[in-house]
């Protein structure tokens, strides 16, 4: 990873978040306390072990992702960075850098998307998105996006702020998956992201080989901060 002072980093505040929402898991099902007994939690969380749908409004939209926070893969859950990230969004989108206006029609990509709510929240600005995973976790994550993609559209067919959104398979590192997603991109975002050690140098070359002069990259970890950085400055 690159020096703080060769990435011209910004930390941009998350926003406060519900009470619901503060509660959200951050840590693998299998870790969390009263995982094991139902009596013991609490319902007024958003998401819990046993929560198979999440449904979220965001920017003037009701979003509903399916979760199966009890399976051995980390992406099948809705992790609280995500839900975090696509609020900082909302919270950012009425001015500044994260307008729809300034973000209609740039290319992002997300990597390690999970169920994708991140890469909806960048289109729901206007972005075009490529979201990515490792193939096990892309037939919820397609399932994810084709329904919201549905719902959005039914819902405000003349909103014209929404961009696209595609799946395609992307395990960091793999050059043939990062050559079929044709970089580069305007924005590369990641939420919960950076949790393992040995993932952060595939993790890295990923996001240099998905980066050209101007590539804008967001990474959001809970309950950190969303980073933003530009990874073709002083590398
Ligand atoms: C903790 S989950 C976060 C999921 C989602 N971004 C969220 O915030 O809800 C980590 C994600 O990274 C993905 N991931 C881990 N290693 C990966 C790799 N080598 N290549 C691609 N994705 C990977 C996992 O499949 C998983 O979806």
């Amino acid at each position: 990873w690159a020096s703080a002072t060769q990435l011209d980093a910004a930390l941009l505040a998350p926003p406060a978040l519900p009470q619901t929402l503060a509660a959200a898991p951050s840590t693998p099902p299998e870790l969390r306390p009263g995982s094991s007994s139902p009596d013991s939690m609490d319902y007024d969380r958003l998401n819990s072990p046993s929560t198979s749908a999440i449904t979220l409004e965001l920017m003037g939209h009701r979003l509903h992702i399916s979760q199966d926070p009890n399976s051995k893969h980390l992406g099948t859950t809705v992790w609280d960075a995500s839900m975090v990230f696509a609020k900082f969004l909302e919270k950012n989108s009425r001015k500044g850098r994260f307008c729809p206006s300034k973000l209609k029609g740039k290319r992002a990509i997300e990597l390690g998307a999970g169920c994708g709510l991140a890469g909806l929240g960048m289109a729901l600005l206007g972005c075009d998105v490529v979201t990515t995973d490792q193939v096990e976790v892309l037939p919820l994550l397609m399932r994810n996006v084709e329904r919201n993609k549905s719902w959005i559209a039914q819902s405000n067919p003349d909103s014209g702020s929404f961009g696209s959104v595609t799946v395609a398979e992307l395990d960091w590192g793999n050059k043939e998956h990062i050559r079929a997603v044709e970089p580069p991109f305007d924005y590369i975002i990641g939420t919960d992201v950076v949790y393992s050690e040995h993932l952060l140098q595939p993790l890295l070359e990923t996001i240099i080989a998905l980066s050209g002069p101007k590539t804008k990259v967001l990474v959001c970890d809970f309950p950190a901060q969303v980073v933003l950085f530009h990874p073709c400055k002083g590398l």
